[in-house]
C-alpha cells in the first residue's frame, strides 16, 4: 500500500511520543492507546502493545467508517476513539492512557461527574477545560463510545469511571501536552484533597476563555 509522507511523519510522530509518554510513567505495561487521523483514515495503536516499544509499520490503520485496513488489529477502545472524531470534527488525535493520578480520581467515589478537574490553575482551563466522568463500562465495550456520543463533542477529554483518562486534541502534541497537563492538575487535586483550595473564579476562566479563544 502507498503510504504518503505525511502518514509517515505521523506514524514516526506516534512511535516517539508514545515512547516518551511510557518512558515518563504515563503508561505501564501495555495500557493505553493513542490514535491519529491522517488522509484516509485513522492511525490507531494495536490492542496489547506497549506504548514503549511501538513499531510503526505494525500501527493499525482504519478508514474513516472503523474498518481495519492493515497493520495489527488495533486497540479495542476503537469505539472510544471514533467517537472523539464522530462528536469533534476539530479533534486530529486522541490519547487514552491509565495515568496514576487521573485514574486514582476516576475512582473518587464523590467526585463531581459534571466537573472532575475543577480549574485550579490556568493551563488546565487552557489546554483541557471541563472534564466529565463517564460511568464505568468495561474496556473495549462499545457502549464507551455511545457515553462519548452522549456528550455531543461538548468536551475535549473525560475521565472514564474505574479507568482513567481520555483527551482528544487537534493534533497529537497538542492531544499528548494535554493528557499530560489533565495528569499534572490530578495529581495537584489528590495532592491537595482534605485541603481549602482557592479556585478560580468564573470570571478568570471566562477571562481565560476570551483571550485564548477557548472552545470548551
Ligand atoms: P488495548 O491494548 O486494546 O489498546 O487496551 C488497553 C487499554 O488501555 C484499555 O483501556
Amino acid at each position: 500500500m502507498a503510504v504518503s509522507s505525511h502518514e509517515d511523519a505521523v506514524r514516526a510522530e506516534l512511535v516517539r511520543l508514545a515512547a516518551s509518554l511510557f518512558q515518563r510513567g504515563y503508561s505501564v505495561g501495555s495500557a493505553g492507546n493513542i490514535s491519529a487521523k491522517v488522509e484516509d483514515g485513522i492511525l490507531m495503536t494495536p490492542t496489547n502493545s506497549c506504548l514503549g516499544f511501538l513499531d510503526a509499520a505494525r500501527i493499525a490503520k482504519l478508514d474513516p467508517a472503523g474498518n481495519h485496513l492493515s497493520g495489527d488489529k488495533p486497540s479495542k477502545e476503537v469505539f472510544l476513539h471514533q467517537a472523539f472524531y464522530e462528536t469533534r470534527p476539530e479533534a486530529g488525535a486522541v490519547v487514552h492512557l491509565h495515568s496514576t493520578h487521573a485514574t486514582a480520581l476516576s475512582c473518587l467515589a464523590d467526585l463531581d461527574p459534571e466537573d472532575t478537574i475543577p480549574p485550579i490553575t490556568p493551563y488546565v482551563v487552557m489546554r483541557v477545560g471541563r472534564v466529565p466522568l463517564l460511568p464505568y463500562v468495561r474496556p473495549g465495550d462499545p457502549a464507551m463510545g455511545d457515553l462519548v456520543r452522549a456528550r455531543g463533542g461538548r468536551n475535549a477529554a473525560v475521565l472514564l469511571a474505574n479507568h482513567g483518562p481520555v483527551v482528544s486534541g487537534p493534533d497529537l502534541l497538542s492531544a499528548v501536552y494535554a493528557a499530560e497537563e489533565l495528569e499534572e492538575t490530578a495529581k495537584l487535586l489528590v495532592l491537595l484533597r482534605g485541603q481549602t483550595v482557592r479556585h478560580l473564579t468564573g470570571e478568570q476562566v471566562a477571562d481565560l476563555a476570551r483571550v485564548f479563544k477557548l472552545k470548551s
